[in-house]
């Protein structure tokens, strides 16, 4: 493999994809196609419709990606509501939901669904964990989304305080880009 689509209109995840694969050599080109975010339980069922459309549509290898930010306190809210949480009350609102919850209750785990597609095979699922705390304010300015208000197991910073390859080090994305990249080594 020396060349792969990435369904996305996110500069950020492209970023990150682009700086951990070419580490190996394979080119991350973004293909801003567009396709439905159906209204699901899991990021995993996101993702999977949103390989069928494409599919329909485009006959290279691709991957798009499904993630989300899950609150333990909050029972795993945004989680596959993130984006229109992010976009409506932002990372105020929920800093605001979580006033005066000490670390324990702001403990929070982000997640990366990755699907690889390409003709001829079955889609396959890439999935990346990363466990942390929200933070009690915003900090940095690297990354996007819920970045400023992310603090990774095992370290001090948020995600939008690192570059993206410290980000990838630690994060969900990363590690889902790990197992896709280990897939394509095997092949
Ligand atoms: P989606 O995968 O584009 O649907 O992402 C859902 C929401 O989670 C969006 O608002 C993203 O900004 C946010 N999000 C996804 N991945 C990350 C990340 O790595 N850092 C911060 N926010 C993220």
């Amino acid at each position: 493999m020396k060349k792969v689509y990435f369904i996305t209109s996110n500069k950020g995840k492209l970023l990150e994809a682009k700086t951990r694969l070419s580490e190996v050599g394979i080119e991350v080109v973004q293909k801003n196609l567009g396709y439905p975010e159906i209204q699901a339980d899991t990021l995993e069922e996101v993702a999977r419709y949103g390989v069928k459309s494409v599919r329909e549509r485009f006959n290279e290898a691709f991957i798009l990606e499904d993630a989300g930010l899950f609150i333990k306190s909050l029972k795993g809210f945004p989680g596959v509501y993130s984006s229109y949480v992010f976009f409506t009350v932002g990372l105020n609102g929920i800093l605001k939901l979580m006033t005066g919850l000490g670390s324990e209750q702001r403990e929070a785990s982000f997640k990366s669904v990755i699907a690889f597609s390409e003709p001829g095979q079955e889609p396959i699922l890439f999935i990346g964990e990363c466990n942390g705390i929200i933070s009690n304010e915003e900090k940095g300015n690297h990354g996007f989304g819920y970045d400023p208000i992310f603090i990774a197991e095992g370290v001090t910073k948020t995600f939008a305080e690192m570059e993206t390859n410290e980000k990838n080090r630690f994060s969900h994305r990363g590690k889902s880009l790990d197992l896709l990249v280990n897939y394509f080594k095997k092949k």
